[in-house]
């Protein structure tokens, strides 16, 4: 049987980005359910209470036969059905409603409506909401964006799976101070980042040193030279933790690495084929700008020609791509090229996640997966479907 369900939407920290924020949760839940469930949902924007949020039509919330440890099949409180994870993981969620047949009582509404059946919502994130929202600096991605990035760039994977159990490969190329990763840490994952300028990737050293002591995780924290043949290529960041000695025995720690480098060096630097999911917000041309060969420019799109077949190298055949970009520095049409001349296609349709951040930027994400995804198709339809919202 299949349910529909109501996600209450936490208003966006981020003015701007809150004139937006329904039409993006909603494309969002378009392809992370439609990615992980096999099928695309039918999701509408609606208010509840004067709250906003998502409707769900046709999903099917009891966990599949053999996995569920719920005996009580109308009971959806404490499954681990897959439909409800994805919800609770989604950027903005809330909380989560379900529609039950129920009698109305009371002026104008005499007969049979519909009741709202509040959900518990699974715990999908591991850590405290600070570890994403403590640091603040000019040209921080806004999290709440950031998380939607790694949702979609984590669907798109064969591996997507993983999102939920920490097996997910994921690489921010560009990483800055480390806002994404501190998204995939926060889901249990063990993150990879590049970043070029060294006092972000020192600035984030010592926020998460600082962080991982005030809140007594079992950790390490070390830094060391970054060389190829001999050669300097920067610093390298490598942490390891965990909340409790208990969590670290039971193999709940993670790790993460940051490699203080040119993006363009991490194909020497990982092992091809070893990431599920690239999420990058690129340089926009205004805060930051992007460095390639040929020196510091302000259109990212050189950045992108030059580090995208290293990344797509990076990438596991089944693997997908997250990128956030400003269209006023970079045309969709470039950049469709340079990924396509790199083995990799865009799947989302152009301003399917557009919203102006500023004055100056413009934003939409490109989504984009190899050529040769195994689920190509399948991903591509959710960009082209009729139901997009
Ligand atoms: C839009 S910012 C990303 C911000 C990041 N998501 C955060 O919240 O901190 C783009 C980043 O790309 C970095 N960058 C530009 N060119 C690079 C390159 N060739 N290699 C590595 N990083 C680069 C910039 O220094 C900047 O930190």
């Amino acid at each position: 049987m299949t349910s529909t369900v109501t996600v209450l939407r936490a208003p966006s920290a981020n003015r701007v980005y809150a004139s937006r924020s329904g039409p993006l949760a909603a494309a969002e839940a378009h392809w992370v359910l439609g990615a992980h469930l096999g099928a695309p949902s039918r999701v509408t924007e609606r208010a509840v209470g004067g709250m906003d949020a998502l409707r769900i039509e046709g999903l099917e919330l009891t966990a599949p036969r053999g996995v569920s440890t719920d005996p009580a099949p109308e009971d959806h409180t404490g499954s681990d059905a897959p439909a409800l994870r994805l919800l609770a993981s989604l950027s903005s969620t809330l909380g989560l409603l379900e529609d039950v047949a129920g009698a109305v009582q009371g002026e104008g509404c005499g007969g049979a409506g519909t009741l709202l059946r509040p959900l518990d919502l699974p715990p999908v994130l591991r850590h405290p909401g600070d570890l994403e929202t403590i640091l603040k600096y000019p040209g921080k991605t806004n999290e709440q964006f950031t998380a939607l990035l790694v949702n979609l760039a984590a669907a798109l994977s064969t591996r997507r799976a993983g999102l939920f159990d920490g097996t997910l490969t994921l690489l921010d190329p560009l990483c800055g101070r480390g806002t994404t990763l501190n998204r995939a840490l926060r889901l249990g994952l063990s993150p990879l980042g590049a970043e070029i300028d060294r006092k972000d990737v020192e600035a984030y050293r010592a926020f998460l040193a600082t962080w991982l002591r005030t809140h007594r995780y079992k950790h390490t924290v070390t830094d060391g030279r970054l060389t190829r043949h001999g050669k300097q290529l920067g610093i390298r960041i490598d942490a390891e933790l965990a909340p409790d000695k208990q969590a670290q025995r039971e193999g709940r720690g993670q790790t993460l690495t940051v490699y203080g480098c040119d993006t363009r060096e991490l194909a020497h630097l990982l092992p091809a084929r070893s990431v599920d999911a690239i999420v990058g917000d690129l340089p926009y041309g205004v805060q930051h700008g992007g460095r390639s060969a040929a020196g510091w420019q302000r259109s990212p799109l050189e950045v992108l020609a030059e580090a995208a077949p290293g990344w797509r190298s990076l990438l596991r055949d089944g693997g997908g791509m997250a990128l956030a970009v400003n269209r006023h520095t970079l045309a969709r049409s470039d950049a469709t090229a340079v990924l396509a001349d790199a083995g990799l296609r865009v799947i989302s349709a152009d301003g399917a996640f557009r919203h102006r951040v500023d004055q100056s930027i413009d934003r939409d994400v490109l989504l984009a997966i190899p050529t040769d995804h195994p689920q190509a198709e399948q991903l591509a339809a959710l960009g082209t479907d009729e139901r997009t919202p």
